[in-house]
C-alpha cells in the first residue's frame, strides 16, 4: 500500500474486524489480545460450553494474565464470542483459522479435518470481499488447498483471498508472545492480502513503537510461511534432543550436562536457551509437529531430509523410559525384558503438565512416566498445581494428591517431572521427614543437588 493511503476495509469499519475461528489455546489468546490492542474481535467455535465460558469471562485453560484481559475487553464491548458461523462471516474482514491440527490416529501426519470443516462452513456465508488467514500449524501446501476450498464454496468466489501467518506462542508466555512477537510472518499472494495483514497487525507495530522496539516482518509465499512454523519447531525439538543425547553420554561418563550446556551455550552461535536436559519435550506442538513434518516430507519425496527428526523423537522417548529405569536402579528392583518390577513401591510424582505455568497435559512427559511407573506395578501419587483436572481425565487410574506434602508422605521415591516454582523451592529438610525413603529423581534438573544431599537425600538428576 502506498504510504499514507488508507485501506478500504470491506466491512466499512475504520480498522479490519477480526474473527478467530477456533477458540482453543491459540484462538482464544489471539482473540483476547487483539481486542486488547483495540480491534473489534469475534471468536467462533463449535464448542458451545467453551463459548459460554468465554462469554462469561472465564478462560477455559490456565494462562497467566489472560483472565483479566478477557473480562476487561468483554466489558469494553470490543470482544464477543459466538457459535454462529453466519455471524462470524457477516462480521469479519479477516478470518483467522486457529483450529487444531492434531496427529492423525492412523499415521504420523496432521489431521486437517478441522481446517477443512471450518473453511467449508464459513465460505458459503461470505458475500463480500474477505481475507482468510491461517494461523494453525499445517503441512506445507495447505494454504493452496484452502484457496481451492474457498473457490468451490464461497459465493464471493475469488474476492475471498487466502493468506498464511503462523504463530509462535508458547504456553505460559502466550499473552506476551502475541502482544510482543519476536517476528511476524505474512505468507501472501496479493498486495491487498499483505495490506490487510499489515492493518490487522498495526496494533502490534504501534505498541512496539511506543516501547522503542521493532517487530521484524517476513513477507513471503504460502509454502515458506507454512514451513517457517514447522522448521522452527523442528529446530527447537532438535536442540532439546541434542542436549538430552549429551545427557545420555554424561551419565556413564561421569560428566554434568547442566555445566556442559552452560559452557556450550556461552557461544552465541549456539545460545543457552532450549538446552535444558531433562525428561524431554511434550505438549500439543513439538511432538506432533516433528511427526507431521516427516510425513509431509515423505509425501514430497524427500523423506530422507528429515530422517534425523525420527532420531530426535526417539531420544525424546528414551528420556521418559530412563526415569523408570533409574527408579528401578535406585530402588534395587530387577529390570526384566518387560521393564522393571516396582510392585509394592510408593512413588510420588510432582508435576503432571508438560511444562510449568500451564494446565496442559497433552503428550506430557510427566504423565507418560506416571503411566510407565503404574504399569511396572508402582503405586503412584501425583500432584500438580494446575494440571490435576486434565491429568485425572488423561490417566484416571493414578492416585491424585491435594498437595506436595500429601503426595510425598510415605513415598519410597520422589520424582520431580515438571519444574513448577513450588517444587523448585520445596524444602528438602521438611520433605525428608515425610517420606519413607529419601530418594529423589530430578527429571528437570531444577533442584539444588547440594541442598538435597545435605538434607540426607540420595539425589539423581538427568545427565549429571
Ligand atoms: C512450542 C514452541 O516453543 C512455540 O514457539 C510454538 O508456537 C508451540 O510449541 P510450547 O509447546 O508452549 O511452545 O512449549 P515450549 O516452551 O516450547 O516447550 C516444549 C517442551 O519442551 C516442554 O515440554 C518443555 O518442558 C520442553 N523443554 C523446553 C525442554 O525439555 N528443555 C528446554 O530446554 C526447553
Amino acid at each position: 500500500m502506498t504510504p499514507g493511503a488508507t485501506l478500504a476495509v470491506p466491512s466499512g469499519a475504520a480498522r479490519p474486524r477480526l474473527t478467530f475461528l477456533g477458540t482453543g489455546y491459540l484462538g482464544a489468546t489471539y482473540a483476547v489480545c487483539f481486542a486488547e490492542l483495540g480491534y473489534e474481535v469475534l471468536g467462533y467455535d463449535v464448542d458451545a460450553p467453551k463459548i459460554a465460558k468465554l462469554t462469561g469471562g472465564e478462560v477455559p485453560f490456565h494462562e497467566p494474565g489472560l483472565d483479566e484481559m478477557l473480562r476487561k475487553n468483554l466489558a469494553a464491548g470490543r470482544l464477543k464470542f459466538t457459535t454462529s458461523i453466519e455471524e462470524a462471516a457477516a462480521f469479519g474482514d479477516i478470518h483467522f483459522i486457529c483450529v487444531g491440527t492434531p496427529q492423525r490416529a492412523d499415521s504420523m501426519a496432521a489431521d486437517l479435518s478441522h481446517v477443512e470443516d471450518v473453511v467449508v462452513r464459513l465460505a458459503p456465508h461470505l458475500h463480500r470481499k474477505a481475507l482468510i488467514a491461517g494461523k494453525s500449524t499445517v503441512p506445507v501446501g495447505t494454504a493452496e488447498w484452502v484457496e481451492q476450498l474457498v473457490r468451490r464454496h464461497a459465493p464471493a468466489g475469488s474476492h475471498v483471498e487466502v493468506a498464511w501467518s503462523p504463530e509462535f506462542l508458547q504456553e505460559g508466555h502466550a499473552v506476551e508472545d502475541v502482544l510482543r512477537p519476536n517476528r511476524v510472518i505474512f505468507g501472501v499472494r496479493s498486495e491487498w492480502a499483505n495490506d490487510m495483514l499489515f492493518a490487522a497487525h498495526k496494533g502490534v507495530f504501534d505498541l512496539a513503537t511506543t516501547e522503542d522496539r521493532e517487530v521484524p516482518v517476513v513477507i513471503t509465499n504460502f509454502a515458506t510461511a507454512e514451513l517457517v512454523k514447522v522448521a522452527a519447531n523442528a529446530f527447537l525439538a532438535t536442540k532439546i534432543s541434542f542436549i538430552n543425547a549429551m545427557a545420555e553420554i554424561c551419565e556413564p561418563a561421569g560428566a554434568d550436562v547442566t555445566q556442559l550446556a552452560r559452557a556450550i551455550g556461552y557461544d552465541a552461535r549456539i545460545g543457552n536457551r532450549f538446552l535444558r536436559a531433562g525428561v524431554g519435550f511434550g505438549g500439543g506442538c513439538l511432538p506432533k509437529d516433528i511427526r507431521a513434518f516427516q510425513a509431509r516430507a515423505q509425501e514430497l519425496g524427500v523423506g530422507e531430509a528429515l530422517r534425523f527428526l525420527h532420531e530426535v523423537d526417539l531420544i525424546n522417548q528414551r528420556r521418559r523410559q530412563w526415569v523408570v529405569q533409574l527408579a528401578a536402579e535406585l530402588l534395587g528392583r530387577p529390570f526384566g525384558p518387560a521393564g522393571p518390577d516396582l510392585s509394592g513401591v510408593k512413588v510420588a510424582v510432582l508435576g503432571a503438565t508438560f511444562k510449568p505455568n500451564s494446565d496442559d497435559v497433552r503428550d506430557s512427559p510427566a504423565l507418560s512416566v506416571v503411566r510407565k511407573l503404574s504399569r511396572s506395578g508402582a503405586e503412584v501419587s501425583v500432584y500438580d498445581p494446575e494440571g490435576m483436572e486434565n491429568a485425572r481425565r488423561e490417566v484416571p487410574d493414578a492416585t491424585y494428591a491435594r498437595s506436595v506434602v500429601e503426595a510425598v508422605t510415605g513415598a519410597d521415591l520422589v520424582c520431580v517431572l515438571t519444574e513448577w516454582e513450588e517444587f523448585r523451592t520445596a524444602d528438602p529438610v521438611v520433605l525428608a521427614d515425610l517420606v519413607a525413603g529419601k530418594v529423589v529423581i530430578d527429571g528437570r534438573n531444577c533442584l539444588d543437588p547440594v541442598l538435597w544431599r545435605r538434607a540426607g537425600w540420595e539425589y539423581r538428576g538427568m545427565g549429571r
